[in-house]
């Protein structure tokens, strides 16, 4: 994962599973948990969660490969890698968008982050041991509004990311990936059980996955193709980064679709732990950010060991976001480290009190009845924008860049050399399959949904 220090030979992560679970532990996280169940209600259910999936399929899964072969075989960072592979070409430019995405990106994310801390430790003190819809509604309500609680746990977050990357992730991280995400499946397996036997759950389900295209708009396309690049960390060279610490004789192809399998399995298990109790408890759907919080709280109420298995689910989504934190601001202090040859404590430190300067915008913006709530631009407060400028411009974007690189700037017969571990593995049906896509597909419908999303065409 990360080099601990700037001079030390650039480190690789221990093994295939390492790999794997490290790789897991950044695209795991609120994207699954918070984001994927808030979106699928407020777009609409199936169809959204049909676009999505082609998302990942044509989209996601290309790009994951793309940015995997630059990383690994430059071993450096996202500028580094562009000035390597191409020098004194503006492709670098693509690099430094990534380094604004994961700002934008922690601006928000650490704000959300903070409630699901500030949840685990309400859980821990039992705030929740007589929660009601009502109650669980009101609860939300007061978290985000604030103003000190949210931003105490915001500034904690931060500083537990900044501890751990001044440490040097390498060990920390994949010993607490390949331990707790397992733990994680299966608690929000225990959720599904209890969530799937809550009475008129089977509406919960029906809304999750019965496809209507009639409430397809070209904002849910956007989004969903958004969310694609937000869950697997895509688009602004996280996956890069990492696979620059990748091992020489990792399979890249096996690699991207496990961990774009297993990611998608936690975002459906989570939206089939929350929709039945949505359903149950006469909740909106559409209930937008809050969603988890409402509903989690309630799946566990009642239910025999629910005050503890509790506690268990939100200390892991904590878990699963500060994993996952730790690889966006890696991509930042990979960069100062070694563009800038800025000593990596300093990196880390400096950039974390910039995202809490600017995170505090977000925080105080994330509700209407927020202090800066009803300051908007164009609609959209503070923390709506750096969510909507990250994952629905900045990264499909960034994505589209990549796809264009790896499809028409690459020698066809270096990428082949690379994602084949130089002729180790029999590849050549995948690999001309992921040619054909990441060549023409993939640009394609990234260009499609732009241009729908500004209302140059209609799909
Ligand atoms: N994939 C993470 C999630 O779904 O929570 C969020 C994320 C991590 C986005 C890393 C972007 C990134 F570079």
């Amino acid at each position: 994962m990360a080099k601990s220090d700037k001079t030390a030979v650039r480190e690789t992560f221990s093994s295939g599973l390492a790999v794997f679970f490290a790789t897991l532990g950044s695209a795991v996280g609120l994207g699954n948990i918070w984001k994927f169940p808030y979106l699928t209600g407020e777009y609409g259910g199936g169809a959204f969660l049909f676009i999505y999936l082609l998302c990942i399929l044509f989209v996601g899964i290309p790009i994951m490969i793309g940015e995997f072969y630059i990383g690994r075989k430059t071993r450096q960072n996202p500028v580094g890698a562009y000035k390597q592979l191409s020098p004194d070409s503006y492709w670098k430019i693509n690099g430094f968008m990534g380094v604004i995405a994961a700002y934008l990106i922690m601006f928000f994310y650490s704000c959300v982050a903070g409630w699901v801390y500030f949840y685990f430790f309400k859980a821990l003190i039992g705030d929740f041991s007589s929660i009601t819809m009502a109650t669980a509604k009101a609860e939300f309500g007061s978290v985000v509004i604030g103003p000190f609680a949210p931003l105490f746990w915001q500034f904690f977050v931060l500083t537990v990311v900044a501890a751990i990357l001044i440490k040097g992730v390498e060990k920390g991280i994949e010993r607490i990936t390949k331990t707790l995400m397992p733990v994680l499946f299966l608690l929000i397996i225990i959720c599904d059980i209890r969530a799937l036997t809550l009475p008129g759950a089977g509406e919960g389900l029906n809304f999750l996955f019965h496809v209507d295209f009639s409430k397809l708009t070209s904002v849910a396309i956007l989004t969903a193709l958004g969310l694609a690049f937000f869950k697997l960390s895509l688009g602004m060279g996280t996956m890069l980064t990492y696979g620059s610490y990748f091992t020489k004789d990792n399979n890249l192809f096996g690699t991207a679709s496990k961990v774009a399998l297993s990611d998608t399995i936690v975002s459906m298990l989570a939206g089939i732990a929350i929709f039945p109790t949505v359903f149950s408890f006469g909740m909106e759907p559409s209930a937008g950010p809050g969603l988890l919080f409402m509903t989690i709280p309630l799946v566990f109420s009642q239910m025999p060991l629910g005050s503890i298995l509790l506690v268990a689910f939100f200390f892991l989504t904590s878990i699963a976001a500060t994993t996952a934190m730790i690889s966006i601001v890696e991509v930042v202090t990979a960069y100062f480290v070694e563009e800038r040859k800025m000593n990596r404590t300093k990196a880390v430190v400096i950039n974390s009190l910039v995202i809490a300067v600017v995170g505090v915008l977000a925080t105080l913006s994330a509700d209407k009845d927020s202090l800066l709530g009803g300051m908007t631009f164009f609609g959209k407060g503070f923390f709506d924008w750096f969510d909507y400028l990250s994952s629905n411009v900045l990264l499909p974007v960034g994505g589209l860049l990549i796809a264009l690189f790896i499809g028409h700037v690459t020698k066809k017969q270096d990428l082949k050399e690379e994602l084949s571990n130089q002729g180790t593995l029999a590849i050549d049906f995948i690999f001309e399959a992921f040619y054909f896509i990441i060549r023409y597909v993939t640009p394609i419908l990234l260009i499609i949904v732009f241009l729908n999303a500004i209302g140059i065409i209609k799909v």
